[in-house]
């Protein structure tokens, strides 16, 4: 058992008890009400749901800084694309690791990614602590060989994941997107998706490019054309991006439930544009938050998107009230939760404990007064303690699953193999 003493929760200072995976009491626990009890004395801390990231390619923390300033297109096919074919299951378990260090010192507790080489990555989660949902990254480029050797694979992965018998890591289905899939691969994906009960992540509408491409191929805009053969009937889709959509399309998001992954940071760094998210507010879609991967944001803090998310909209439509700081703080818990289908995002009794402490001495969090705001758009991000599924996986700042110090050596030394 975990007992976070006198912290300040859900608007008060109050107790919160760890029993398992999961909270059991918020509200005053006496000592004699616990056995074989930590406590953690929560006097000078906050605590808040842990973050969820719902887009990105954790790994890609490795290609840090090696490409910037670029089209999308010119990124991927002369920078991302050939590290990428440099990459192998080691390098992947380094850069993970890197990744899952940072998540959680910034206040991240769950993930959902999509990649390659899933066993390092899978290892470097189960190592860490943390929660991920984790997608195979399907490209099969219109060729009928690819598109088998691609669905062996996703489907070998859901099996992989299974049989890890892991409750914090989920598999899932992740066709890359409408411009790199044919549509009998995306037809057998809905399939597969309903067979082993998975969602599907994908990268939906990025650019104007990309979508231009689909337009010519098929005569119809990206979610027109999925929808137009049941891609998004009776699955649950996180697409990612969604920054250029005509009304039809926000028509069939709402109708057909689909969770959408705002990815702000990535989407101005690339120059791709900015998502309409006010408008699928107005509709009732649910929108979360996800950095994308490091070669394009160019790190996993998710409290910059929380912020830039909360900022950006009122630049746009000139209008201050349009994304108020708990809705983007919700974007980045409670929605996230829901997208992923976890009992997370919030701390509830009954709620998978993944918690994070926020120590209230810094600067920039005085006057104690207005936490919300100051979370939104004070903080820096650098949490103190977290907590995912009832294990304390950081402790005043220090990391204690993995040993930072070898991560960042070998992350240097697997860059030096990428780049040779
Ligand atoms: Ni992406």
């Amino acid at each position: 058992m975990i007992l976070i003493k006198d912290v300040y929760v859900n608007g008060k200072r109050q107790d919160i008890l760890i029993e398992g995976n999961k909270i059991k009491k918020i509200g005053e626990v006496k000592k004699d009400e616990v056995e074989d009890v930590e406590i953690i004395d929560g006097k000078k801390k906050i605590a808040i749901p842990g973050l969820i990231n719902t887009h990105t390619h954790i790994p890609m923390t490795l290609f840090r800084g090696v490409a910037d300033d670029l089209p999308l297109m010119e990124w991927l096919n002369n920078y991302i694309w050939p590290m990428e074919a440099k990459l192998n299951e080691k390098i992947v378990y380094w850069g993970t690791l890197l990744g899952c260090i940072e998540m959680i010192k910034s206040g991240t507790t769950t993930f959902n990614d999509m990649y390659f080489y899933l066993e390092g990555i899978a290892k470097a989660v189960d190592e860490s602590g943390m929660r991920a949902v984790l997608a195979y990254g399907m490209i099969d480029l219109f060729d009928e060989e690819r598109r088998e050797k691609e669905l062996k694979n996703a489907e070998k992965y859901i099996k992989y994941i299974n049989e890890l018998n892991n409750s914090r890591i989920i598999p899932a289905l992740g066709p890359h997107a409408p411009y790199t899939c044919s549509k009998e691969l995306l037809m057998k994906v809905n399939e597969l998706a309903k067979k082993y009960n998975v969602m599907i992540h994908i990268h939906m509408n990025e650019t104007l490019d990309e979508i231009k491409t689909v337009k010519e191929k098929t005569g119809m805009e990206p979610f027109v054309y999925l929808n137009s053969f049941g891609f998004f009937d009776n699955v649950n889709v996180i697409a990612a991006h969604c920054v250029h959509l005509t009304d039809e399309e926000i028509r069939i998001i709402k109708e057909k439930n689909i969770n959408i992954s705002h990815n702000p940071i990535s989407n101005l760094k690339l120059a791709s544009g900015i998502s309409p998210i006010p408008k699928l507010l107005k509709e009732g879609i649910n929108v979360t938050l996800g950095t994308d991967g490091c070669g394009s944001n160019n790190n996993l803090n998710l409290f910059e998107e929380i912020k830039i998310t909360a900022i950006l909209h009122k630049g746009v439509t000139l209008d201050p009230t349009v994304i108020k700081a708990e809705t983007a703080f919700n974007f980045a818990t409670k929605n996230g939760a829901k997208a992923l289908n976890i009992k997370a995002g919030e701390i509830k009794e009954g709620y998978l404990a993944d918690i994070v402490l926020i120590n209230m001495d810094k600067p920039f969090l005085y006057p104690k007064e207005n936490i919300m705001s100051h979370l939104v758009y004070a903080f820096n991000g650098f949490v103190d303690d977290v907590i995912i599924d009832g294990k304390i996986v950081m402790r005043e700042g220090k990391i204690l699953a993995v040993d930072e110090e070898k991560v960042y050596e070998k992350a240097e030394e697997m860059y030096e193999i990428l780049r040779s």
